[in-house]
């Protein structure tokens, strides 16, 4: 392809650490523009302006300024808005070779919708994970985003298998890696070098890191009490971290819960930038969490996951990594923990092309696309 355009998609949290790479790994190829279109599903400064500054990336090109709303309001003004910035591009003369999206956020699936309708093609990275579980809006996003796009993206071998399952064409399927590993990668020793631990009064190897925002976990009362119990329960034997997400800090707030996270040895904060989560969870002894990418990045650190949902769809970080399943299990999450404090806890391992080079094997696969 001479001089592609790329479109280049990030909405949420999760999406800035998975487009950082690939920004730089396309930008040292000459002659290709990548245009960065931020959807503004997130918008407060801690969920996304702290990114752009962390992750050294250019700050968007274009924004979409959707903000919060029902999922359906959500998806709408994505495709609507998203849908003129592709119109307009080609009436100026100037339309996107393809529209790259990583993840499995609402922007996601609402941008690859509103290209394909256009006949722009679509990139997905980190294709073909699968919880099985349609409750979850992120599987709904992952199944619609893959069943139209055309160039699959893969980080581990079970996403290859779901996508050969579902029907699609071998030579969509591209089995390249972790970007958002690339990232950890880069940034590790520049984490690891701030005071965040100091700051928040904890010590290496000291203290554990939770995070929770899943609506299976806090949207009802009768879930998030208990596990809000098990941690103040925990916080006795081991000092805990928890970074509370707004839409976790509403609902404790809403449901009269506040009082049960008072318990001594719990430190509350609001949500932390990149590097300070990542000066935490690379020294953490354990992390208790119901988040996808949080499940993969211990795995690469060798730090205890123990991870508070019934099914994943990161199965190698279960297989090979450091997580294992608790559900809201209070029982399940009290005995993983002992075996983390009494160091019989399993040892996990690396998975293949988690090595910091996925972003770079992706550019050289788009550029010839
Ligand atoms: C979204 C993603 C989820 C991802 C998570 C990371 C979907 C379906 N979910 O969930 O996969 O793991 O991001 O955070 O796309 N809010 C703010 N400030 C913001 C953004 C949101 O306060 O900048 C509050 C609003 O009250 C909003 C609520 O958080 O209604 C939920 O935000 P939303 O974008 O709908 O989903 P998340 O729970 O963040």
């Amino acid at each position: 392809m001479t001089h592609p355009r790329f479109a280049c998609i990030v909405g949420a949290r999760p999406n800035f650490m998975k487009m950082a790479p690939l920004l730089r790994a396309l930008g040292a190829h000459p002659g290709v523009e990548t245009v960065l279109v931020h959807t503004g599903q997130h918008y407060d400064k801690n969920l996304s302006d702290v990114f752009f500054e962390e992750l050294e990336m250019k700050r968007p090109d274009v924004s979409l300024d959707v903000g919060s709303g029902s999922h359906a309001q959500q998806t709408a003004r994505v495709l609507e808005r998203f849908e003129e910035v592709l119109q307009n591009a080609a009436a100026e003369g100037k339309p996107f070779n393809r529209v790259i999206v990583v993840g499995d956020v609402n922007s996601t699936m609402a941008t690859t919708l509103a290209a394909v309708k256009l006949g722009v093609p679509v990139a997905h990275v980190e294709a073909g994970l699968r919880s099985f579980d349609r409750t979850m809006p992120e599987e709904i996003n992952r199944i619609l985003t893959d069943a139209v796009a055309d160039l699959l993206f893969v980080s581990e071998p079970a996403g290859m298998e779901n996508l050969r399952n579902e029907g699609h064409r071998e030579e969509e399927l591209k089995l390249v890696g972790n970007v958002m590993i690339d990232t950890l990668l880069t940034l590790l020793p520049k984490a690891r070098s701030r005071d965040t631990l100091a700051r928040l009064g904890v010590a290496p190897g000291g203290y554990g890191l939770v995070t929770l925002h899943r609506p299976a976990n806090v949207d009802r009362p009768e879930t998030l009490g208990p596990m809000l119990d098990v941690l103040a329960e925990t916080a006795r034997r081991l000092p805990l971290v928890f970074p509370i997400h707004p839409r976790t800090r509403a609902r404790i707030a809403g449901f009269g819960l506040a009082d049960r996270l008072d318990a001594a040895g719990i430190v509350q904060t609001e949500p932390l930038g990149y590097l300070d989560f990542l000066a935490l969870s690379s020294q953490a002894r354990v992390i208790v969490t119901d988040s996808g990418g949080l499940q993969e990045e211990s795995t690469v650190l060798g730090i205890p996951c123990l991870t508070a949902r019934p099914n994943t769809e990161r199965p190698i970080t279960v297989e090979q990594g450091t997580s294992t399943l608790v559900g809201s299990d209070a029982a399940k999450l009290r005995a993983c923990l002992a075996a983390v404090l009494d160091g019989t806890y399993k040892q996990g391992a690396c998975p293949a092309l988690w090595d910091g080079r996925a972003a770079e094997r992706i550019a050289e696969i788009l550029v010839e696309s």
